[in-house]
């Protein structure tokens, strides 16, 4: 086959909607976006789809302990699979297109290489990560964590959920807890297409971002307790009360945040996204608030900083109501940097095909991330409408999402000719 003839591969956008509106459909909820949060029953009904995909592609199908589900295709010689892919979990209020379009797209990419009758010299793989958003069992990112071997399987079984169930238990429940070895195998390359979730490409009028590395990230749980007593007789002075303290915890990481914003090199961001009072009834002072800070940088010294602030913080507002916290931390990985060949080959492929480009790093987690620890990394992105995600008006518009498939095809031939040694 002629590089030339490779070079022209275009993968088939319509069967990419297809499959997204398809996979959408599971889970569905208003607004068009899906909620499949990770091991529940439409999470099992997603991976039957994708999994029946795979298999209607004539991949070699494997599912490891965690769940994570990885389709090989052979390639001309044996060995380690240039490899990309993503999650199909969502959050509670998910779009359509966070992960699932890296994972469909990968299978994209891959039909387009056999219905063309491409050889690869390597396989090619797509794989889908188990619960990457971290939204029921903490940490984010956790599949493609023990794929890589960062946290151990009987470890990872054991995590309990928010609804109080236990990974393990709803692997098994949902027939997904597979045979293949925990970590996996690691690839020879790994490339993930994503939508932004932000809103720089589209501010920009960028059409593709080169993503440079994942900003590091530090999830903690509070948990305040203090003294529940009726709301008309106790007198202010003598109140312990958890509300109070969650509150000024939550102000506290905004203005954090805005202060370390204008520091150096590192964007802080800082989020509360959960509280919940004991026992939340109108007329009752709190016996107790569990809540959760989402902080992230990508400067690892300043995203120490933050923490470090916030504990502080979290002391001192405690000592002053006169309520106790316990702290317990759901997820902290560094900052980490994608692998110069694979954003290059990105970038270069990207503009080969006549698209704008910049180079970026990513602000919200990604498997590759994970995978960025076994072997050469990178990540493509397209422009999400208005920056929005992690709600269901997420959008990217047709054309950008075929653009990035696009790129990551080529992306994954590109690589498939280097021979990336680490
Ligand atoms: C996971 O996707 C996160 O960035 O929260
Ligand atoms: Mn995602
Ligand atoms: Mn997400």
């Amino acid at each position: 086959m002629t590089s030339d003839r490779r070079a022209a591969l275009r993968i088939d956008g319509d069967r990419l909607m297809r499959r997204i509106e398809d996979l959408a459909a599971i889970g569905p909820i208003d607004g068009g976006g899906s909620c499949r949060l990770a091991l529940t029953d439409d999470d099992r009904a997603g991976r039957d789809l994708v999994v029946t995909w795979m298999r209607d592609l004539g991949l070699d199908v494997s599912i490891d302990g965690i769940g994570n589900v990885v389709g090989v295709r052979a390639g001309r010689t044996d060995g380690p699979p240039t490899m990309t892919g993503s999650h199909i979990d969502t959050v509670r209020t998910g779009g359509r297109y966070d992960g699932n379009l890296g994972v469909l797209a990968g299978l994209e990419v891959i039909e387009t290489l056999e219905i063309n009758g491409i050889e690869t010299e390597h396989p090619v793989a797509v794989g889908f990560f188990t619960d990457e958003e971290g939204a029921r069992f903490p940490p984010d990112m956790l599949g493609s964590l023990v794929y890589v071997g960062g946290m151990a399987i009987e470890e990872a079984l054991d995590i309990e959920g928010i609804d109080g169930a236990v990974v393990g238990a709803e692997l098994d429940r949902i027939g997904y807890r597979g045979p293949s070895p925990c970590p996996g195998p690691s690839p020879r390359a790994f490339v993930e297409l994503h939508v932004e979730q932000g809103p720089v490409l589209e501010a920009e009028g960028v059409t593709i971002g080169a993503v440079t590395g994942v900003q590091g990230i530090s999830w903690t749980e509070l948990t305040i307790t203090g003294q529940s007593n009726h709301a008309g007789t106790t007198p202010m002075a003598l109140r312990h009360d958890p509300a109070y303290v969650a509150a000024a915890v939550t102000a506290h990481v905004r203005e954090l945040a805005t202060r370390m914003g204008a520091m150096g090199e590192g964007r802080q961001v800082a989020t509360v996204g959960r509280i919940e009072l004991h026992p939340n009834l109108v007329n009752v002072v709190a016996a107790s608030a569990s809540m959760t800070v989402d902080l992230r940088n990508t400067d690892e010294a300043l995203l120490q900083e933050a923490e470090s602030d916030l504990a502080r913080f979290v002391a001192e507002a405690a000592a002053a109501e006169g309520v106790t916290v316990a702290e317990r931390t759901l997820a902290r990985f560094e900052p980490v940097a994608f692998d110069n060949r694979v954003v290059d080959a990105v970038a270069a492929v990207a503009v080969d095909l006549g698209h704008s480009i910049r180079r970026m790093p990513s602000g919200a987690g990604h498997d590759a991330q994970m995978l960025a620890r076994v072997c050469p990394t990178g990540m493509v992105f397209v422009p999400s409408r208005d920056g929005i995600s992690h709600n269901p008006a997420e959008h990217t518009d047709p054309a950008d999402l075929v653009a990035g498939a696009d790129v990551l095809l080529q992306t994954i031939l590109t690589l498939d000719q280097e021979p990336l040694d680490r």
